[in-house]
């Protein structure tokens, strides 16, 4: 029991959000909502005409703009009180390095880097706008600085299909990144806080 309490204090801290995560996927919830609008309006259309079968499209307007409603409630708030129980849940030490692959405006990457206040962090990402609104290096960077761990927090620019994960021979992880992520190497422009 003492040790849920103390997790579910852990998880609330993580939860004091003070950066901007955008939506995921944002043409999802733009289309739900649009063909929501279009089925109440083809449904009040249908009911001003006479037509019985209204409530059909009605049912489906509701249905399709309560999904609207859930997704965006998912992105902007749900995820973010799911990871922040599951990290809590990792009763990490304090010091240990961390990857996140995909890691967008860096909700999750940042939730780590809060538990990591000895540790150090790397998010790599294509930075797709289509996959995360807003989805930018700049954006992320924003968001650390934000949360108070931009001195903890590196940033790739890269693709997680062509990764090389470092290897205990490597001399430095950073070194392996540098060397095999390369879209737009470290060393090409800032992409870090360091
Ligand atoms: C739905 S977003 C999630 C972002 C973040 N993990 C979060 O929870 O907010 C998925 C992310 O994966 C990134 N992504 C998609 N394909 C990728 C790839 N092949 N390599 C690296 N990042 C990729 C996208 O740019 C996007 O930032």
């Amino acid at each position: 029991m003492r040790r849920r309490v103390r997790l579910i204090a852990s998880g609330r801290e993580l939860l004091r959000i003070r950066g901007h995560y955008g939506i995921d996927a944002p043409y999802v919830p733009l289309y739900m909502g649009a063909g929501g609008a279009g089925l109440a309006l083809a449904a009040v259309v249908l009911a001003a005409i006479g037509q019985s079968w209204w409530p059909v499209l009605a049912d489906a307007a509701v249905a399709s703009l309560a999904s609207a409603g859930l997704y965006l409630y998912c992105t902007l708030r749900g995820k973010l009180v799911v990871w922040a129980r599951i990290l809590a849940s990792l009763r990490l030490r304090g010091d240990e390095r961390a990857l996140d692959v995909g890691c967008g405006r860096g909700a999750v990457l940042l939730m780590v880097a809060k538990l990591l206040p000895r540790g150090h962090v790397v998010g790599l990402d294509l930075w797709k706008t289509s996959d995360q609104s807003g989805n930018d290096p700049a954006a992320t960077l924003a968001n650390a600085r934000a949360e108070g761990v931009a001195d903890r927090v590196e940033l790739v620019t890269g693709d997680m299909r062509a990764m090389a994960l470092p290897t205990a021979a490597s001399t430095s992880s950073r070194a392996a990144w540098r060397s095999t992520t390369s879209p737009r190497p470290l060393d090409a422009e800032p992409r870090s806080t360091r």
